[in-house]
């Protein structure tokens, strides 16, 4: 029954694109959607199906049922314009604006984080995202079999490998950037990088693709205090005003001292609790976590060809469709990437 149903609407699909009148269009109407038509007598068929079957066939057919009354629509539309045509033409008449789109919510993100930090200085940088081993591990003080490496489940690229910087791998984040930048650049650094990343991972919040953008300054005399009020700016900025930011001590091998950076929720506002007295169940704590940073370790710099004993540095990395969804209260990452105009539009 329900390739009965489909070619049904192929059918009336066909021939409601071909109907050449508003009379044509009126018959096939009749002879789908009738009282005695095809839609008609398949629904008088439903209640000799099995019971389990009930259900899905009728929404097949109310479905099909559906569409043919819009492509109708459509088509009536088109036709009516068409057969009202007069020769004359008013050339006053305000001309018919086209619907105006957006860029898709991940790139606007990326612009505007973009905007936020070139206001201090940082250029936008990119680099590979097919990438070696040394950037994105060895180099980062994270040598082979280093258990440190199990927070990023990387994709490594069958069949390559170099002699000097190890196996081919799809960046697991953008931290391989820093190295990049050290070796092209000398101090003073600001460096904005901004790209895909990719993990073996998928739920709610995670994809296996997804942008990063990472933060990374070198000068001479640079702590921790410039790394909060960098931290300090982009929340503000970004999120708005009211939001606030915090550190917390955690451990990264390629900054020392790390931290793991929190901002007050958008529904609670860092009261974990809601007016009416029950838990916030979009942050559950209050704050909601936004990625890592720290200090640049001496042997980072080192291996980027910096001296440590001149120059100190801080670094921060940060998940673009994470802050999104912590500005708007996005709760499945999914979504930013199903391209539903129903979710695109809200925006
Ligand atoms: N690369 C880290 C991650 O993906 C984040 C980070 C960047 C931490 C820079 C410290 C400094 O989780």
């Amino acid at each position: 029954m329900k390739d009965q149903i489909i070619n049904l609407k192929n059918e009336a699909v066909g021939e409601i694109l071909e109907a050449k009148s508003l009379e044509e269009l009126e018959k096939i109407r009749i002879n789908f959607l009738g009282r005695s038509g095809k839609i008609n007598s398949l629904i008088k068929e439903i209640s000799q199906l099995p019971a389990e079957e009930k259900k899905a066939i009728g929404r097949l057919i109310n479905d099909t049922k559906k569409t043919i009354e819009e492509s109708l629509q459509q088509t009536q539309e088109s036709l009516k314009i068409k057969e009202s045509k007069t020769e004359w033409l008013d050339i006053t008449a305000p001309g018919s604006r086209p619907a105006e789109g957006h860029l898709h919510l991940v790139s606007e993100a990326i612009s505007e984080i973009t905007a936020i930090f070139s206001q201090l200085g940082f250029h936008r940088a990119r680099y590979p995202e097919v990438e070696w081993d040394w950037y994105a591990f060895e180099g980062l003080n994270m040598a082979e079999n280093h258990p440190a490496r199990d927070e990023w489940e990387t994709f490594f690229i069958e069949n390559l490998e170099n002699e000097k910087y190890g196996k081919g791998i799809l960046t697991p984040h953008t931290s391989s950037g820093q190295l990049r930048e050290m070796e092209k650049y000398a101090p003073p650094l600001r460096m904005l990088n901004i790209a895909k990343c990719y993990r073996r991972q998928s739920d709610m919040s995670h994809a296996p693709m997804f942008y990063q953008f990472e933060g990374l300054v070198v000068d001479k005399d640079i702590n921790i205090s410039h790394l909060k009020g960098t931290i300090d700016y982009f929340t503000k900025q970004y999120f708005g005003p009211d939001r606030k930011s915090r550190i917390r001590p955690f451990h990264f091998q390629f900054t020392e001292p790390s931290f793991e950076v929190d901002v007050t929720c958008l529904i609670c506002h860092g009261k974990a609790r809601l007016p009416n007295g029950q838990v916030c169940r979009t942050c559950k704590e209050g704050w909601m976590e936004l990625g890592g940073s720290g200090m640049v370790h001496p042997t980072v710099l080192k291996n980027g060809g910096i001296d440590p004993e001149k120059y100190s540095g801080f670094a921060f990395g940060w998940g673009v469709e994470r802050v999104l969804m912590m500005k708007y209260g996005i709760n499945d990452i999914r979504l930013l990437f199903e391209g539903d105009l129903r979710f695109l539009r809200q925006f």
